[in-house]
């Protein structure tokens, strides 16, 4: 299938000043439609609002994935893509949990680096700062009957992003949710798909209001296993072992997070995939064995955490300072994609040398 481009006419002013997340987009966009059986109509066009029947099943019923990925420049002006193969191989997933048909993952790949390449001039550079790749899936038959769609529009929007929390990498404070549950066993934890995150708002909204920034999720059975957070997965350290909650199908198989226990194997320091229970956590916070918690994802990078509430309590972690080992994950994994460091794991395509 070929890419028809359209260019747009009228090109946006660039951001000024800090960019936060998610807020600009570029100037295109590409797109393509699933009709008969079939993608096609692939394009990349202006940046606009997309026309949608109002009886479209995304609106009614959230037949809709997503993914995000990122793109880097560096000083010298070389653009790299990180691991966003990963990502599609992880959105053919997500279609398929939600009965959406899968694509030719190669042509996406290279019609977002056609895409990124286009925007070149919409890629920061400054540190901490990155080109966010959306690629989206929608499902947009006209019909209020709860089945798979027939038709579906698949876009990518891109923007230039900084750091995700507004406080950029002073360690955040999270909230464990003990009503609430993101995702259960069976259900779409595992994938990325639209409606976990409408669901994960209310006790997102909560934490914010006690003055948190995120929740900390628990498993749906017994509220006591340490999940995932709002837009992360979730690491603790302690006594000098890494902890993650191991994934089985209710937390988001995070490409940040593979990447960082791959990093840590190879620093020999031991990562320990498993239950983690709440209580255990609490404890080892409360005798001084829990030295740091992180969060990892391709928003939040990786994200130290200060501080988390349970039951009543707040407990502090590493005197709410980032800890050493969230700094060499941080500087190791951007160091890769910026570019610093080389990249012996593949992790890296670089688009424009
Ligand atoms: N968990 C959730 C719920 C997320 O939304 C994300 C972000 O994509 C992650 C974890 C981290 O995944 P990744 O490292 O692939 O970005
Ligand atoms: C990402 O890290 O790319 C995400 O998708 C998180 C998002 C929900 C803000």
């Amino acid at each position: 299938m070929d890419i028809k481009i359209i260019k747009t006419e009228n090109k946006k002013s660039k951001p000024q000043g800090a960019l936060g997340f998610g807020k600009y987009f570029s100037d295109h966009m590409f797109i393509m439609e699933y009709e008969d059986g079939k993608w096609g109509n692939a394009r990349i066009q202006p940046y606009q609002p997309l026309t949608l029947d109002p009886s479209s099943s995304v609106l009614h019923y959230a037949q809709g994935i997503f993914e995000g990925a990122k793109a880097y420049k560096d000083k010298n002006g070389k653009i790299r893509l990180f691991r966003l193969m990963d990502n599609l191989n992880r959105m053919c997933d997500s279609a398929e949990r939600l009965c959406m048909p899968v694509f030719d993952k190669q042509f996406v790949y290279d019609a977002i680096k056609q895409l990124v390449l286009l925007e070149e001039e919409w890629i920061p550079s400054d540190e901490g700062t990155a080109m966010y790749i959306r690629p989206t899936m929608i499902a947009t038959e006209a019909a209020l009957g709860v089945h798979a769609s027939k038709t579906y529009t698949f876009f990518v929007i891109v923007g230039p992003v900084g750091a995700y929390y507004a406080n950029g990498l002073k360690p955040v404070k999270l909230l464990v949710e003990e009503h609430y549950v993101r995702a259960a066993k069976g259900g779409t934890g595992g994938n990325k798909v639209i409606g976990n995150y409408a669901a994960s708002m209310k006790a997102g909204e909560l934490a914010k209001a006690e003055g948190y920034d995120q929740a900390m999720w628990l498993d749906a059975k017994y509220h006591r296993y340490v999940e995932e957070v709002g837009a992360m997965n979730i690491f603790f350290v302690i006594n000098g072992v890494v902890y993650t909650p191991e994934l089985d199908g209710s937390i988001l198989p995070g490409i940040t997070r593979r990447s960082a226990i791959q990093i840590l194997k190879e620093k020999h320091i031991k990562v320990r995939e498993c239950k983690v229970d709440i209580r255990k956590v609490a404890e080892a916070a409360e005798n001084g064995t829990l030295t740091e918690v992180f969060g990892t994802g391709t928003a939040a990078v990786i994200s130290p955490v200060g501080q988390f509430g349970y039951q009543g309590k707040d407990y502090v972690v590493n005197g709410g300072e980032m800890g050493e080992i969230s700094k060499m994950l941080y500087d190791k994994l951007t160091g890769i994609q910026s570019g610093k460091y080389q990249d012996k794991y593949s992790w890296v395509d670089i688009i424009k040398e």
